[in-house]
């Protein structure tokens, strides 16, 4: 049930999460599926709904940075100087966990995922449940992330007890996952808090994780470092702007129904594809749309997308990792 967000239904939003149920909780980047980080069963229900491996690490979203010391331990001054600069915001750090995060939470891992997110309804109710709530991308495993509550309710319908509409989500892709529970700062995941965001806090370059299409051995349990991932079920194929007239071309001469995802001033619309979406032409309105242009072209019983790539420069990093993703987790039903 999508409801708006009115004090009454936060309290009940809060009263589900006390009594383990699920709730849709619209968060700055995608809505999260949200359940009591400190409830072994309700944090079970988010893997059943999603259909997500159980050993898959869940982000633990708190109030205020407050709550810090009661979920992690030995945390670095650069974690207080990111949560300062950053939070509420799209960051969430790694740390080493505190005993009582339970496993379910971690994946069995000794660190945790933490953020607090920017969000006016994600922080209401955050405060009215005064505890840590663990939310996934509140999406079917591996499909595309929602980015409005009735993408929440396309995904998992009765699975979820209520969905709180906070409107579309301002950022639109994942946080940014820092892990600062090594030696030095690592990116796992990049977001809209870019590397040079970090490095003017903290005063070092953090290393970014392997984000090319076939993560190494060994990497930690990042889902969102699976290759395949936000993805369509349609085909998605990512190519150069140049490239596109020549892929329609030949798409269509064998009968193929095409859609197109191009970015605003990078060539004309031709009117012989289903559909022509032109993104916007920054790296941040593009990311805002990108999910849901996602979800509109793989809606259009098309056989195949072609998306052009962005632009070159570091802004466009998120952008492209999920696109990468996509176009490799394409296709699959
Ligand atoms: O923007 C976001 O981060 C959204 C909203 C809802 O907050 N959440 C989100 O959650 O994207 P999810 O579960 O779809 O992705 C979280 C990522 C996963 O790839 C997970 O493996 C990683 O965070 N993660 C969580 N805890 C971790 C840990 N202790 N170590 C390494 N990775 C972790
Ligand atoms: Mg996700």
């Amino acid at each position: 049930m999508i409801v708006p967000p009115t004090p009454e239904y936060i309290a009940a939003a809060a009263d589900l999460l006390r009594a383990g149920e699920l709730v849709g909780m619209p968060t700055e980047t995608v809505y999260g599926l949200a359940a009591d980080a400190l409830n072994p069963e309700a944090v079970g229900r988010i893997f059943a709904a999603k259909g997500r491996p159980a050993d898959h690490p869940l982000i633990v979203h708190l109030p205020d940075a407050e709550h810090l010391p009661r979920w992690a331990s030995d945390i670095p001054r650069e974690a207080l100087a990111l949560a300062k600069a950053f939070w509420p915001g799209p960051l969430t750090l790694i740390l080493k966990r505190d005993p009582c995060v339970p496993d379910e939470v971690t994946g069995g891992q000794d660190t945790v995922g933490v953020r607090v997110p920017g969000h006016p309804v994600a922080l209401a109710l955050l405060r009215a449940f005064d505890s840590g709530v663990a939310a996934p991308s509140a999406n079917r495993f591996g499909r595309i992330s929602p980015t409005t509550a009735a993408h929440v309710a396309d995904e998992l319908g009765e699975r979820v007890a209520m969905v709180l509409d906070g409107g579309a989500c301002a950022v639109g892709i994942e946080s940014t996952i820092l892990d600062l529970s090594g030696s030095a700062p690592r990116v796992l995941r990049p977001g809209a808090i870019s590397a040079a965001d970090i490095a003017a806090v903290i005063g070092r370059w953090p290393s970014s994780a392997n984000h090319s299409a076939t993560p190494p051995e060994g990497t930690p349990r990042v889902s969102g470092s699976l290759a395949a991932h936000y993805a369509p079920s349609t085909p998605l194929r990512l190519l150069p702007p140049q490239a596109l007239d020549a892929a329609l071309d030949s798409a269509l001469a064998v009968g193929r129904r095409v859609a197109v995802l191009s970015v605003a001033g990078n060539g004309q619309a031709r009117a012989d594809v289903r559909a022509w979406l032109d993104a916007p032409a920054d790296a941040r309105g593009y990311a805002h749309d990108l999910y849901a242009n996602l979800r509109t072209l793989d809606g259009l019983g098309a056989d195949l997308l072609l998306v052009t790539m962005p632009p070159d420069g570091p802004e466009w990093d998120a952008v492209l990792d999920r696109l990468r993703r996509a176009a490799v987790g394409s296709g699959q039903d």
